[in-house]
């Protein structure tokens, strides 16, 4: 399609039809101008027919709002979750657990789940401590994470779920404006309040579940998936276990061979084109960011896993004003994952064969659904 129609009309999963956009170029050109392609359809609207992309933007619905709206929340973002400061005050902490979690796996003899026993606590830790919140709490941002992502989720059921997060949430974000803390919550709120516009509980509300939604079932499935990828290609894995510094680019290199989504919609705002295709005003498109990620004149060979490719520049994280909030503790959590497991667990392996590995369908978060591993031995921190 790349080739052929590199704009090309589809009808998406919802049934609603689009134009699907795959080469790297124009991805960035439609991401990058959000004066000519909005956000108020929602990310996900073709995808997930619980967020149907024609509903109104509501009170604090940041990922549909364009222009100065949307800037107002960024801005109170930025200091909570994507400072350099920010990502260094976590560091010790996401390592700390990553070793943890392989101290208590070196207990036991394998075969384990490697997502359900390193992956999603591994996000579900980090985001919890995050926003400060109870770890003893996580089961509930994990069903909602899960719920909200998964196609199948009729709205009755999603509403359910909302209902018991923001209340849970705003419960939260009550207590930080009383007594704040240090954690990204509190610097939300203390930010929130002293904005010449003050952000409501209910903006905040959303501003943090949207965090714990988007930051949690995301990286545990990058993870995973990244994993997977590794032991089909062991020299890349043995590479790693003898050289964790290079972890930070063997993450940027998955993060962009393996994508995790299923495209970001968009819907334009006036006539125009793109990549000479007309696109009249009210018209949806789909941006493929993983076949833009996997375009060969951005990316020689872009099959290939190189753990040693320049991949910065991929639109893994999206591109443009809405690009990954959470970016940065997404790297971080990612490159302490490759830093650790295949240095302190050489010998892993893969439990079953590969052509078993079932992979999630009809969500938005694509990966495998469990990874079976085996080791021989589980050497200490
Ligand atoms: C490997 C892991 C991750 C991937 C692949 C990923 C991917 C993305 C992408 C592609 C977008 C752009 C959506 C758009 O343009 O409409 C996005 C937005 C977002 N992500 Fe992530 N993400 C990851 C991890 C995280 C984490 C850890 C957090 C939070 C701590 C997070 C929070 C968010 C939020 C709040 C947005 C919406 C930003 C906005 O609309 O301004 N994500 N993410």
């Amino acid at each position: 399609m790349r080739t052929r129609t590199p704009v090309a009309r589809v009808t998406c999963p919802t049934g609603i039809e689009a134009w699907l956009v795959t080469r790297y170029a124009d991805a960035r050109e439609v991401l990058g101008d959000s004066r000519r392609f909005s956000n108020r359809c929602g990310p996900a609207g073709h995808m997930l027919a619980n967020m149907p992309p024609g509903v109104p933007v509501g009170e604090g619905d940041f990922s549909k709002m364009d222009g100065q709206d949307h800037v107002r929340f960024r801005r109170v973002f930025a200091p909570a979750v994507t400072t350099v400061r920010r990502i260094e005050e976590f560091r010790p902490m996401v390592r700390r657990t990553a070793d943890e979690l392989l101290d208590g796996l070196a207990a036991v003899s394998g075969p384990v789940d490697l997502h359900e026993r390193f992956a999603k606590p591994l996000t579900s830790s980090v985001i919890a401590e995050l926003l400060g919140v109870p770890y003893a709490d996580r089961g509930m941002f994990q069903c909602y994470a899960e719920t909200m992502f998964d196609g199948r989720t009729g709205v009755n059921d999603l509403a359910a779920v909302r209902v018991a997060l923001f209340g849970y949430v705003a419960n939260l974000i009550r207590s930080r404006r009383v007594t704040p803390g240090e954690d990204a919550l509190s610097v939300l709120v203390t930010r929130g309040q002293a904005h010449e516009k003050p952000f409501t509980d209910l903006e905040l509300t959303k501003m943090a579940a949207g965090l714990l939604a988007a930051g949690y079932d995301t990286t545990a499935s990058a993870i995973t998936y990244g994993v997977l990828a590794l032991l089909a290609d062991r020299s890349q894995f043995d590479r790693l276990a003898a050289d964790p510094s290079l972890a930070a680019g063997a993450a940027e290199e998955l993060v962009r061979l393996l994508g995790g989504g299923s495209g970001l919609m968009r819907v334009a705002t006036v006539d125009t084109e793109i990549a000479g295709q007309p696109i009249a005003a009210g018209e949806y498109v789909v941006v493929a960011i993983q076949a833009a990620d996997h375009d060969p004149e951005r990316f020689p060979e872009p099959e290939r896993l190189d753990i040693d490719r320049q991949a910065s520049g991929h639109m893994g994280f999206g591109y443009g004003p809405h690009q990954c909030v959470g970016q940065q503790i997404a790297r971080l959590e990612l490159t302490t994952a490759l830093a650790t497991l295949p240095r302190r667990v050489p010998t892993l392996r893969l439990a079953v064969p590969q052509k078993e590995i079932r992979f999630k369908a009809d969500t938005t978060v694509y990966g495998p659904v469990a990874l079976p591993v085996t080791w021989d031995e589980i050497l200490p921190a």
